[in-house]
């Protein structure tokens, strides 16, 4: 039997502008999804997904979960015509929009099958094929998910837009920062919110050169507020990156809502998180007992899911 992990992550500065070259921070929660392979005697491969997941989320990523994982077994050679094998996913990690369950998934798979075929992948490798996992989520991913998928912690990232392997760095801080994560309990649809922005951007370059410099700013003074274990400054750059995200039209009536709910119970600051039109916030809370007066306000606020994590050590 092979078994194999990825990890859960929150993007803290970053998502969409990522896909287009600019740098990105995330972090690795600790909640993670597993992977467990099994030979049988018949030809060919079935998953089953056991995973918690948000209502909707795995009906709705079905077909690309499908592509996922004959992505992945095309770029690691494994032929199952004449074998036969099944993968059950489980694991902490609550299937929803922006919390990476589909790249924590892929490298799960990546692992269970290194683990079990003898590949001899190093991490670097599993994370590459974890990326052609997640083209069958869709067709242009930065990478960013499955590179905090795999490496966990703190990543400052940068796709090459040339093709060429991305940069990344993992940052360690002195402290580690709490966060709340709430979630809409909506599913969106990675590919078309990307598409989305796509469009907007192609329809008016001179509006998306200036929002993107605008965060090519804020995204450097963020990293610098988080080594320097700034919150206060680190709370106001997520505020103005969620901001920036409402202008590319990829938040919604109820991220803003759980925004809203969380600065007002706390929060140093707040913002959505990955695809954005549903899915999952974020929240920077001072200290824990903060966090927990977050997580209840949010909780009241029916939020559809609530987790209180920490990251940065
Ligand atoms: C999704 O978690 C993050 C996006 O930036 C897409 C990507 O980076 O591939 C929206």
């Amino acid at each position: 039997m092979g078994t194999g992990s990825g990890k859960g992550k929150a993007i803290l500065f970053g998502e969409h502008f990522v896909v287009y070259g600019y740098p990105a921070l995330a972090a690795g929660i600790s909640s993670v999804t597993t992977a467990k392979l099994t030979r049988v005697r018949s030809f060919g491969h079935t998953l089953v997904d056991n995973r918690p997941a948000m209502p909707d989320y795995k009906k709705t990523k079905y077909e690309e979960q499908k592509a996922s994982l004959e992505n992945i077994l095309k770029h690691l050679n494994i032929d199952t015509t004449k074998m036969g094998f099944q993968i059950d996913l489980e694991g902490d990690l609550v299937c929803a929009s922006g919390i990476g369950a589909s790249a924590a998934s892929c490298v799960a798979i990546v692992r269970a099958l290194n683990d079990e075929f003898k590949l001899g992948l190093n991490d670097e490798q599993v994370n590459e094929a974890a990326y052609e996992g997640e083209k069958g989520y869709h067709g242009t991913p930065s990478g960013l998910d499955n590179t905090a998928s795999t490496y966990g912690g703190l990543v400052w990232f940068e796709r090459d837009l040339s093709g060429g392997p991305p940069k990344f760095e993992r940052l360690n801080l002195k402290k580690a920062i709490h966060l709340v994560i709430a979630s809409t309990g909506i599913t969106a649809s990675t590919k078309t919110v990307v598409g989305a922005v796509k469009i907007k951007k192609e329809a008016d370059p001179k509006w998306w050169d200036d929002i993107s410099e605008k965060y090519n700013l804020l995204v450097h003074e963020g990293k610098n507020a988080l080594i320097q274990l700034d919150l206060q400054k680190v709370g106001e750059l997520m505020n103005r990156n969620h901001q920036l995200l409402q202008e590319l039209t990829v938040s919604c009536e109820e991220l803003d809502n759980l925004v809203k709910v969380a600065r007002a119970n706390g929060a140093i600051g707040a913002k959505m998180t990955g695809t954005g039109r549903g899915g999952n916030m974020i929240a920077l809370a001072p200290d824990e007992s903060t966090a927990k007066k977050i997580a209840a306000s949010l909780e009241k606020a029916k939020a559809a899911g609530v987790w209180i994590t920490s990251f940065g050590l």
